[in-house]
């Protein structure tokens, strides 16, 4: 890893400007922790792959959603979100953990967890309140916040649905990290309100029939693609020679 790089992840536990976290940044980030690594790559390729598809059409609010819980979603949509924000100093990129039951977010980047979305929407907290941003490379990322009792009616409330209207004025990229697509509706809801949704599908892990499953949940969504999580490195043997 160059030293520039070492650098930025030891700063990160410090991102928000908080200084209250000892924490430093999770080993899962690795688009900062290990840009070298082949899992970074992975990440650039999934980034450039959105950018083509961006190409054809406009993509401001990206979804990342997958059948149950543990596929991968927040690592790939953090990844994701920082990938693009590295290789795009000049786009505003919002990072959404839109998963208020156990959002995950703010614990791999070591943020302050709360206010989030969850106070922002039941409007105990303003936008400028719960958006915390990396001095590294500027991504904006808003946290889930405390649980809600009722998390679905919170996401589906008007509320939400201006915030996403504010966002899409607000900034160039959306990345919305959602709860899986079988247990809740959550992720359905949201996925109508996204321009595309990527479904996250764990290596070995996930059962065939729950990723059908869950492509019948989001339909009415638009979903642009899966991203296979956790496969082995030997199934990219192209890009071991390249590890750094
Ligand atoms: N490619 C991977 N290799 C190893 N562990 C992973 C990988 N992707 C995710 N994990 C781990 O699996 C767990 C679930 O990942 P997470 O992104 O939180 O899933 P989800 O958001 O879908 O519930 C976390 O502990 C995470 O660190
Ligand atoms: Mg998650």
């Amino acid at each position: 890893m160059p030293e520039n790089e070492t650098m930025t992840a030891n700063f990160l536990h410090r991102a928000d400007g908080s200084a209250v976290s000892p924490a430093p940044v999770n080993d899962r980030v690795v688009s900062l922790t290990a840009p070298g690594s082949v899992a970074a790559e992975q990440y650039r390729s999934l980034y450039y792959r959105l950018e083509r598809l961006r190409d054809q059409r406009p993509m401001r609010l990206v979804a990342f959603t997958s059948a149950l819980s543990g596929e991968g979603k927040t690592v790939t949509a953090v990844n994701l979100a920082l990938t693009s924000a590295r290789a795009n100093p000049d786009r505003r990129i919002l990072l959404i953990d839109a998963d208020l039951r156990r959002g995950q977010v703010a614990e791999l980047l070591a943020f302050r967890a709360r206010p989030g979305l969850s106070e922002l929407l039941q409007g105990d907290a303003d936008l400028r309140e719960v958006v915390r941003r990396f001095k590294a490379n500027r991504l904006a990322v808003i946290p889930s916040g405390q649980a809600p009792e009722e998390p679905t009616q919170l996401l589906a409330s008007p509320r939400m649905k201006e915030l996403l209207r504010a966002v899409r004025e607000g900034f160039d990229e959306v990345y919305l990290d959602l709860p899986p697509a079988l247990p809740f509706a959550d992720a359905s809801i949201l996925g109508t309100l996204s321009d595309a949704v990527v479904l996250v599908v764990r290596a070995n892990a996930t059962a065939g029939k729950h990723v059908h499953q869950a492509l019948e949940h989001l339909a009415g969504s638009s979903v642009v693609g899966c991203v296979l999580n956790g496969a082995a490195a030997a199934s990219t043997p192209y890009l071991r020679a390249y590890e750094r």
